[in-house]
């Protein structure tokens, strides 16, 4: 363990968790998350400038430098490249990998027992266990939302085998954790055991739960993360793991509750619960269909609009032609407001990022707390390239896999226009029967097309 270091670095340690603290509290609002990403950023910055420094420190500099130039230059690189809708595949990853950076330091921790109190092996073997379940687990999580992986396997005696390889991995653990010698090859069947409990954790989880997983994950790396400070004694790592598991914890519960879901029947699934039946509740039906010109008339005389983007926006890359759109409908005189659902698109905050880079305000945009009791006083919703949020099964048809979850209701509006491509499903893999409704009607092409068809229509009526 490291002793207690000079007066400097533990100055350093402090600012950088109060710059960590500050960081998390601006990312609460999107009109200051670009602010909180950078404060947190130079607390990072500052934190490992004080490892650095600290004289204490008799690791080798230059590995240390080496590991950072790789994972930095990687990161950045692949950061830069990645497409806004694979951004929770990345998540999973980079999450997984902290989990797994977790496990490394406890595995090192580990192989000096006899310098630690139990207390601190016992939170190194935790931290250990954690950190590979949060490793393996995003790992199969990132191959499954990538396609890389889709089965979902099922086999007998499942249950038997996952409480087996349970029981196996704690007694390692305690064996460790309580031993006064170091015993490599158990500590590398304990690795192996914690790696593959992650794998058997999270193979059995559907791939629409993946978004809810991928966030638990998070808080376990975090939590990882924190036990292996006490471990080492590192007040940053301490705190910035603290922080990313009560933030993790956060979330997960938040999204589980937006798509109606109990963190135990999703993480249980594999474990005996009965998984919803895929395509319970499915039907396909007729729609009406409107040119653009008629959508156009039907908005442009409105005066309350309602935007609801999904998905497809995200897809279409159709932000910038909607921002178009509502300035042109609100230089006619229309209230134009945006409706956001908490699981929009594949990750959270996905909507509110892209209407945020195309400029819509901040004030347009409303939750759906805070629209849902506005949707009878509207005139006209817009759906574009959404589907699973606005599906009226989940209020209506309890054999729907959606059922109970929480929806936009749009129906409930004067009419509903409808932006997709095609015969399409959502996410859910099911039918909507919100086309079906005599208010709806549908025009069929690619958002970022068809919103350019609006506008060139509603410039066409001057
Ligand atoms: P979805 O239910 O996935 O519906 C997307 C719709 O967009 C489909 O109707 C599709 O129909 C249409 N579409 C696709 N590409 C298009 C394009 N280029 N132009 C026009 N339309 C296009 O999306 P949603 O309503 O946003 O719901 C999100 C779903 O994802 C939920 O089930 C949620 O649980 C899940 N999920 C959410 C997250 C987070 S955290 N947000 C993460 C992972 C999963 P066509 O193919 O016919 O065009």
């Amino acid at each position: 363990m490291i002793d207690s270091s000079p007066y400097f670095v533990n100055l350093a340690y402090f600012v950088a968790a109060l710059l960590f603290i500050m960081g998390l509290r601006r990312m609460s609002t999107p009109k200051n998350a670009r602010s909180g990403i950078w404060i947190a950023g130079v607390g990072m910055l500052l934190a490992i400038a004080a490892t650095f420094a600290n004289p204490e420190l008799s690791a080798n500099k230059l590995l240390m430098l080496l590991a950072m130039a790789i994972g930095g230059g990687f990161s950045l690189f692949h950061a830069r490249r990645v497409y806004l809708a694979r951004l929770p595949q990345m998540i999973a990853l980079y999450n997984g990998l902290g989990g797994g950076a977790a496990a490394g330091v406890a595995a090192v921790e580990l192989l000096r027992v006899t310098e630690h109190s139990t207390a601190e092996n016992i939170l190194a073997v935790l931290g250990a266990l954690i950190g590979c379940i949060a490793f393996t687990g995003s790992m199969l999580a990132w191959a499954k939302l990538s396609d890389r992986i889709s089965t979902t396997e099922y086999f007998t005696n499942r249950q038997q085998v996952y409480l087996g390889m349970l029981v196996v991995v704690l007694i390692l653990g305690l064996l460790l954790a309580f031993s006064q010698t170091v015993h490599p090859l158990m500590l590398l069947l304990f690795f192996i055991m914690s790696l593959l409990f992650g794998l058997a954790m999270t193979q059995p989880i559907a791939s629409e739960d993946m978004p809810v997983l991928i966030s638990f994950y998070n808080a376990a790396a975090g939590l990882a993360v924190s036990f292996e400070g006490f471990v080492i004694g590192n007040p940053t790592m301490m705190v910035a793991g603290s922080l990313v598991f009560a933030a993790g914890v956060l979330l997960t519960r938040l999204m589980a509750r937006s798509v109606n879901r109990r963190l135990s029947e999703i993480m249980y699934s594999g474990f005996g619960l009965k998984h919803r039946d895929r395509h319970a509740g499915e039907r396909r039906g007729h729609y009406n269909e409107v040119d653009s010109h008629d959508a156009a008339i039907t908005m442009a005389y409105a005066e309350q609009v309602v935007i609801v983007p999904g998905y497809g926006m995200a897809v279409a890359q159709a932000q910038h032609k909607l921002q178009e759109l509502t300035q042109l409908l609100e230089e006619r005189g229309v209230n134009v407001r945006f409706a956001i659902h908490p699981v929009a698109g594949r990750m959270p905050g996905h909507m509110n990022v892209l209407l945020a880079e195309a400029g819509v305000a901040y004030e347009k945009i409303f939750d759906l707390s805070e629209i849902n009791a506005e949707f009878r006083k509207v005139d006209v919703v817009l759906v574009i390239g959404a589907n699973d949020i606005v599906n009226i099964s989940a209020r209506s048809d309890e054999k729907s896999r959606l059922h109970g979850m929480p929806i936009l209701n749009v129906d409930e509006a004067g009419s509903v226009i409808v932006l997709k491509r095609g015969e399409g499903q959502g996410y859910a893999g099911i039918d909507n029967p919100l086309l079906e409704d005599a208010k709806t009607r549908v025009h069929l092409g690619d958002a970022r097309e068809t919103v350019q068809e609006l506008i060139s229509a509603i410039k066409s009526l001057d």
